[in-house]
Formats: C-alpha cells, structure tokens, sequence
C-alpha cells in the first residue's frame, strides 16, 4: 500500500517542526560544493510543503538558518542569504496559489537589508493565506528567544502591567516568536543527527521526536509520510498511565 494511504487522516499532526539537516553532506556525496547542496535542499522545501498542504497540517515549521550558523565561511553565509533571497521571490507566487501563509521567527533584523525586505515583502503578500502557515526560522536560536521572552517580562513587571505572582506559562509564551502557533506535536530532524541545535526548546517540551538517516535534500513526501505513520504510532502519555489514555479514549467515541 501506498505510504500516504497509510497515513490516520483524523490524526494528523496540526504543527509538524523540521530540522532541515544534512546539505553539506549531501553535496560532498555527490562530489559537488556545499552550496549546491543548500539549492537541493530547496527543492526539498518545496516538496514538503506540498506534502504538509495536500495531508492538511496546519503548521510547518522549518528550521532554515540558526544564530550558531553565522559562525560559517563567509561565503556560505552570502551563498544562503542570495538563496532566500531569491527563493522566496520566486515562490510567492505559488504560495498563494496554494493558499500558504507566509511567517518568520527569529532575529530577522540581523539578516541582510535585502534579505529582511524581500521576506516581509513576501510576509505582507500572502498575510491572508489560510490553508497552511509555513513558519521559517531564521537567524533563530531557541536560547535567544527565552532570554528575550525573559527581558520583556522583567520590563512588563518594572512596569506593572504584570504582578510577579501572576507570570505563568501562558503569560510568558505571549512573549516568545512563536506567540501565535500552537506546539509543534512532531519534530523532524534529517541527516542522522540526534540533537537539538537550539531548537525550539520550550515549544517542543512535548513534541515527538523523528530522527532519520536521510539528508535533506533526499527527504521529499515518502519520508515525511513516513514520519507521520511513524508518530500516529505512538501514545502520547502527557504525564498519564496508558490505561488512563486508553480510557479516555474509549469515553470520547
Ligand atoms: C543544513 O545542512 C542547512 C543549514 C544549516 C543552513 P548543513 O549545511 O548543516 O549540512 P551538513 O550538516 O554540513 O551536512
Ligand atoms: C541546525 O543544523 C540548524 C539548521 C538546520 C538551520 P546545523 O548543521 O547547524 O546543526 P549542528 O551545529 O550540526 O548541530
Ligand atoms: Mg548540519
């Protein structure tokens, strides 16, 4: 049976989060430089986001370029801001075509002038998009985020618009990038690499993890059904016994 027939349509996850790892190796592999690696990795981009569109996941984002990344060459750095720069003017278009909304999380002030116009240029043309949001994470660090997050409460409090015994959950995710998201239930990260990188710590305290063996630029829509197959697979406890779950279940059908 095909993979996407084997996928629960009623369980699909709202938010699906992507560690887009493993260009470099990819394009080693193939005996070519780092860069065109990063072009196929476009390529990629495109095809999940179809594939999370076609299933109806509501929310996908992609961890694109990370604050520890502008720790690379140089040249890497100018090759991948021209590639998101160009990328995003050429796939505008067919965002809107298929109803995509366009967001961005991360210390985007910190990107080249081009690169931030280009990407709020394109933020602004497919706002009232409502079938998918496609969240890119750029120049984004999850500890970045909280240490934000952490200053505008401190200032919310010097302020008084918030007693201190009244900071929660709640009112401290009102101050993180992802605000208007809900928590990603599936983590994707490629390229056999089992580790975090920074990303999205608060969001993902709950989420399923999926590591796999494929490098980005490989992963096109068998893989991301895989993963999905793979996370409706799993009981998601939150903290309770699996009978109780089981339970719960039974009482709401
Ligand atoms: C991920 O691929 C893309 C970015 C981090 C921008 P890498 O460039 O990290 O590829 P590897 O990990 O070196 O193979
Ligand atoms: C994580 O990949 C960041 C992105 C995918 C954008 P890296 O390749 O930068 O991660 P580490 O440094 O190997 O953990
Ligand atoms: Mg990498």
């Amino acid at each position: 049976m095909d993979l996407k027939e084997q996928i629960e349509k009623g369980k699909i996850p709202r938010h699906i989060a992507i560690i887009m790892d493993g260009n470099g190796r990819w394009a080693k592999s193939n005996g070519k430089s780092r860069i065109f690696g990063h072009q196929n990795g476009v390529k990629a981009v495109r095809e999940v986001t179809e594939g999370c569109a076609e299933l109806g996941v509501e929310y996908l984002t992609l961890y694109a370029f990370s604050t520890e990344n502008w720790s690379r060459p140089k040249l890497e750095i100018n090759a991948l801001m021209e590639l998101l720069v160009q990328t995003i003017r050429k796939e505008t278009k067919t965002l809107n075509k298929n109803d995509i909304r366009l967001q961005a999380i991360g210390d985007l002030t910190s990107l080249p002038k081009r690169c931030y116009r280009e990407l709020m240029e394109a933020i602004d043309m497919t706002k009232n998009n409502s079938r998918m949001t496609l969240v890119l994470a750029l120049s984004y660090s999850s500890k970045w985020e909280i240490i934000r997050a952490v200053k505008q409460t401190a200032q919310n409090v010097l302020e008084g618009s918030i007693d201190i015994n009244d900071i929660d959950e709640q009112s401290f995710e009102q101050h993180l990038c992802t605000h208007n998201f809900p928590d990603p239930e599936l983590l994707i990260r490629t390229s056999g690499e089992t580790r975090i990188s920074n990303f999205l710590l608060w969001q993902i305290a709950y989420a399923e993890l999926y590591f796999c063996e494929t490098l980005w630029p490989d992963f096109h829509k068998p893989q991301l059904h895989q993963a999905i197959i793979d996370y409706q697979k799993r009981e998601r406890r939150f903290g309770k016994t699996s009978e109780q779950i089981i339970a719960e279940q039974i009482a709401s059908k």
